[in-house]
Order: C-alpha cells, then sequence, then structure tokens
C-alpha cells in the first residue's frame, strides 16, 4: 500500500496529489517529494558560474553530496554563507535550489524567508517564532526533504530562528516527522570584515587566493555572527550548540573576478565579443581598501546596471 502510494505520488506530481503524499508521508519516513538531485551538474554550475570563490565551491558540494549519499542522516544540512554583497552567496543558494527538485528553485519545497517580507518587525519575535515554527513543521510534513532559504540574516531579529534548534540538531523526535532530511540554508552579510582581514592578511603574506583555507574562517565567522546585535544569530543557541554544519565564507572579489561576471552577462545578452565593455565595467568599479584597490565594494552586483551603461 505504501509503495503503491508512493509511486503515485512520484508520478502524478506536487498539488494533485497533496491528500496523498501528506498520507503517506505522515506513516512514512520515505517522502521525497519530486526530490530527483544532480550533483554532477551541481557540482558543474557552481564551478562554471560562480565567480572567485574556491572555497563556497568545494564546501557546497562537498557537503551536499555527503549529505545526500547517506539515506537517513542523523542531523540536517545547515549552511550558514557569509560575505560581502555581490559575492555570489543568492546565486549559489539558487544553484543548489535549482539542482534538488524535478522543478529547480520553483519546486514547492524550496522555501525563502527574507526578513523584511516575513519578519519585518523586531517587536514581534514571539509571534514569528511561533509562525516559523508552524511553517518549518507543516513543511517538513509535506515534505521531509524541504530545503529552507534564509536571506539577509543581518536582518533577521535576533531570537526568531532560536526555535529552530530542536529540528536543526540530532535528537530524534520531534513532532513526529524526520526533519532530518531537510537542508537549511542561511545567508547574511554579517562576518564580512572578518573575511577581509583574512583575505588580505593572507595575500600580504604573499599566499595565493586558492591557497586560502576554509579552518581560517569557521571560529571567527561563528564569532562574528553570534557577538553582532545586527545579526540574526546574535547570542543564538544555533551558534553555541553547533548546529551549523558548515560556516561558507564568501570571499571579496577583485578586478578580474567583476569583468568574469561582466563577460559571462555580455555572453548570455549575446554579446561576447565586447571586450571593450567588459574593460569599462571593470574599471567603473570602486575598489576598497584604497591604497591598494584590492576588492570591489559592490563585488557583482552592480555589473548588470554598467553594462547597459556601456554596451
Ligand atoms: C510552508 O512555508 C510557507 C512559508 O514559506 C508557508 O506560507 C506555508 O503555509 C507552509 N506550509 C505549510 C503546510 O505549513
Ligand atoms: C566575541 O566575543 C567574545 C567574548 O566577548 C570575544 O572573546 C571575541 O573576541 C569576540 N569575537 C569577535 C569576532 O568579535
Amino acid at each position: 500500500m505504501l509503495a503503491v502510494l508512493s509511486v503515485l505520488c512520484l508520478h502524478l506530481c506536487s498539488p494533485v496529489c497533496g491528500v496523498f503524499q501528506k498520507l503517506y508521508c505522515s506513516i512514512s519516513d520515505n517522502c521525497e517529494c519530486d526530490f530527483k538531485p544532480n550533483i554532477r551538474d551541481l557540482e558543474w554550475d557552481l564551478y562554471k558560474n560562480v565567480y572567485g570563490q574556491h572555497l563556497a565551491q568545494d564546501i557546497v558540494s562537498e557537503e551536499v553530496a555527503r549529505f545526500l549519499q547517506n539515506k537517513s542522516p542523523e542531523r540536517p544540512l545547515v549552511l550558514s554563507f557569509h560575505g560581502s554583497s555581490g559575492t555570489g552567496k543568492t546565486l549559489v543558494s539558487s544553484i543548489l535550489g535549482n539542482h534538488l527538485y524535478g522543478s529547480a528553485m520553483s519546486s514547492p519545497f524550496v522555501h525563502t524567508f527574507v526578513p523584511a517580507l516575513h519578519f519585518p518587525s523586531p517587536d514581534r519575535v514571539q509571534q514569528y517564532r511561533e509562525e516559523l515554527k508552524r511553517w518549518v513543521l507543516g513543511n517538513l510534513t509535506q515534505c521531509a526533504r524541504s530545503v529552507f532559504l534564509f536571506e539577509e540574516m543581518e536582518k533577521m531579529p535576533p531570537g526568531v530562528i532560536d526555535i529552530l534548534e530542536p529540528f536543526l540538531g540530532p535528537s530524534h523526535v520531534v513532532f513526529r516527522t524526520n526533519y532530518r532530511k531537510a537542508i537549511y540554508v542561511f545567508i547574511g552579510t554579517t562576518g564580512e570584515e572578518v573575511i577581509l582581514r583574512e583575505v588580505l592578511e593572507s595575500r600580504q603574506a604573499g599566499l595565493d587566493r586558492e591557497e586560502i583555507q576554509w579552518a581560517d574562517f569557521q571560529d571567527a565567522i561563528a564569532q562574528a555572527a553570534y557577538n553582532s546585535s545586527a545579526s540574526g544569530f546574535f547570542r543564538s543557541s544555533v551558534i553555541s550548540q553547533k548546529l551549523v554544519s558548515r560556516f561558507v565564507p564568501f570571499l571579496p572579489l577583485s578586478r578580474r573576478h567583476v569583468e568574469r561576471c561582466a563577460h559571462s552577462q555580455l555572453c548570455q545578452r549575446g554579446s561576447c565579443g565586447r571586450g571593450d565593455v567588459v574593460e569599462s565595467v571593470g574599471g567603473d568599479m570602486t575598489y576598497d581598501p584604497v591604497p591598494g584597490h584590492y576588492f570591489s565594494t559592490t563585488g557583482c552586483k552592480a555589473v548588470p546596471a554598467k553594462i547597459n551603461l556601456f554596451l
């Protein structure tokens, strides 16, 4: 019976099969929704389309592959992306979402939370906590393989995400749902100073960007997020209980990375040959810290607007 329902579910797909799926998921640990992960495509997409982020590319590929190999993981995968604006955090999260489900990022099982939209007022933490718990619980009941993206964590009122503590940890029974197959991704700028300092130091020490190691950042980022009152992780038990599987640093981008972004966007518009525009876009960005003119302050974010200006 279970098998029949599951097959039905897989073939009928979301809206039609809602009722079956709910029933199936409620009596089985095995509800996989339209989960069709493609790790190879994920890796390829990350390497081809994300510039200057060897750590993020490696960590996300490795962690997701390892997590999905395990048919019954002991805890969910919890990634926290840190870095300044325009370095590719949102891009990487959508690349991830795009290679997990049949219907890619438009899958009903990818849930995106934006503080300005879902949690705008710092006075309503209690209400938000209840809502968030109800949503996550409801979403996990529908699909154990749900993905939750939390954007702009630097704008999230502190205290809200702590309600997720029981979902993020390894304990066995939470509200009868198998919540350990879920993937959580937190995204924010908190820790950008720590990352910048580390990158500058390794540069001054004569290291290549690609020689920067992941381990150099973990504690520093965790502390920065925990200490910063402008962070949804401020004094959060999610940090102190070590519920984040990996902190993922996004390094500041230099001019050559910005120019690669410009080149690839020009190609998408059918103007691959416009080296002059690439050059102008690269030259028109602000680079910081000023003496060395090292890193673009806006990463690849302002690139489309600049292309419009110069094309
Ligand atoms: C799933 O989460 C969304 C918010 O992203 C919420 O609107 C929706 O009601 C939730 N679904 C269930 C079944 O709780
Ligand atoms: C965070 O706060 C602790 C305790 O106050 C302090 O020791 C640590 O240096 C701080 N870390 C950062 C990155 O601010």
